[in-house]
């Protein structure tokens, strides 16, 4: 039977990362799969990450199950670590990875039985329409941002949303927006809670890049406003990039209840949800987390490397500009958006050309890392982007 599936399609990523490592070219660079990398191009274990995994082989008693909302002390100081604070009218479990508590919500809306429309800002991070798909929802896009222009299209969003009915699902980028580096300001963030409010719309809330824009309090501004004053949202984060634990699986999802009964039934229905799904989560990743964001000296030590994480990618973005206005392209709009990603005007004949004719590998969508440039690679990859636009 199974010669009946369907052709797989495979994530645009997923391709580019096939054509890099067939790559035999030795300055081939990979500007495609979404990880940090540091001025030699790689992605190093984080020294935090290090110490606290020496401590937790010192002392950790056991690897046996977590229970399938996960480590429950990394669920709350991870709600803390996003929201700041945390009431009583949230329910929270650990998910492997932002993937995993994406999906998470997904499942969590299906079951709750929401309109079944998700509102989807576009160009967006790949997996979003597809997975939203899988689940069953019914998927209404409207432009975020306009790659030809290099503009916001916030009218577009508002228009949009005003004529989404009660309880669909409006999907947002907590901050540093995937693929456009463009993130909603603190006013637009406001206006669009008064929409959710005004209309009975659910905001489900991707935190992939807290502390990868600005510090991981300014990251979660927007978040945090919004979750003031809306009575439902979902929020799925990653630890993914902020602690570079990729491998590890390791992400939350927060659901903002009405009520604390309300955010009881929506646990417990977290909780069956996972053990329908993976039965629990993984722990390593999470035990690191909880054991860096409980002690003061590796929190601090965490924010230091964090830091020093964004202040590269800032430092590239300024190099891409600078560089791109010497050539006469413009590329002024690199230095205004935020986080890891930024997104070119490319056809993807275009883009494909990048790859077989510069060994500068990147989606057909003309989105770049901006970490997989570093300060010797960026006066090549802006002459390369000169001559392939030309054509
Ligand atoms: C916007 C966005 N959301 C979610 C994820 C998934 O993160 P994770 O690797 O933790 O599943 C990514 C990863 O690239 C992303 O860019």
């Amino acid at each position: 039977m199974f010669e009946a599936l369907p052709e797989p399609k495979l994530d645009a990523l997923v391709l580019v990362g096939q054509a890099f490592r067939a790559d035999k070219r030795p300055d081939k660079l990979d500007l495609g799969v979404g990880v940090y990398r540091d001025a030699e191009g790689a992605t190093p274990i984080l020294e935090v990450v290090k110490k606290a995994e020496a401590q937790l082989q010192a002392t950790q008693p056991t690897k046996s199950y977590l229970p399938p909302d996960g480590d429950p002390d990394f669920v709350s100081l991870m709600q803390k670590q996003i929201l700041g604070s945390y009431d009583g009218r949230s329910a929270a479990v650990q998910a492997p990875g932002g993937t995993g508590a994406f999906h998470q919500a997904l499942a969590l809306l299906n079951k709750a039985g929401a309109s079944g429309t998700i509102w989807v800002g576009t160009p967006t991070w790949p997996n979003h329409i597809p997975m939203a798909m899988h689940h069953g929802l019914a998927v209404e896009t409207y432009e975020h941002y306009r790659i030809a222009t290099q503009s916001q299209t916030f009218d577009l969003m508002v228009e949009a949303l005003q004529t989404a009915k009660a309880d669909d699902v409006i999907l947002l980028h907590g901050c540093c927006h995937n693929p456009t580096g463009a993130d909603l300001s603190a006013e637009q963030w406001h206006t669009i809670g008064d929409i959710i409010v005004h209309r009975g719309l659910i905001p489900l809330i991707d935190f992939a890049y807290q502390g990868f824009g600005r510090s991981s309090d300014e990251d979660a501004a927007g978040v945090r406003g919004l979750l003031s004053r809306v009575p439902r949202a979902l929020v799925a984060a990653s630890c993914s990039k902020s602690f570079s634990l990729y491998r590890e699986r390791t992400g939350i999802l927060i659901a903002q209840c009405s009520n604390s009964e309300e955010a009881s039934r929506v646990g417990g229905t977290l909780q069956s949800l996972a053990r329908l799904n993976y039965s629990n989560p993984p722990g390593h990743g999470a035990a690191i987390v909880r054991t860096i964001l409980s002690d003061d000296g590796l929190r601090a030590a965490w924010q230091s490397e964090l830091t020093q994480m964004r202040d590269r990618v800032r430092s590239i973005r300024l190099l891409l500009s600078e560089v791109g206005e010497a050539r006469g392209l413009n590329l002024g709009f690199i230095k205004n958006q935020i986080g890891l990603f930024t997104t070119f005007d490319l056809t993807p004949a275009q883009a494909q050309t990048m790859g077989r004719d510069y060994a500068i590998h990147m989606p057909n969508t003309g989105r770049i890392n901006i970490a997989g440039l570093t300060s010797k690679t960026v006066d090549r990859f802006v002459s390369a982007l000169k001559t392939v636009s030309r054509r």
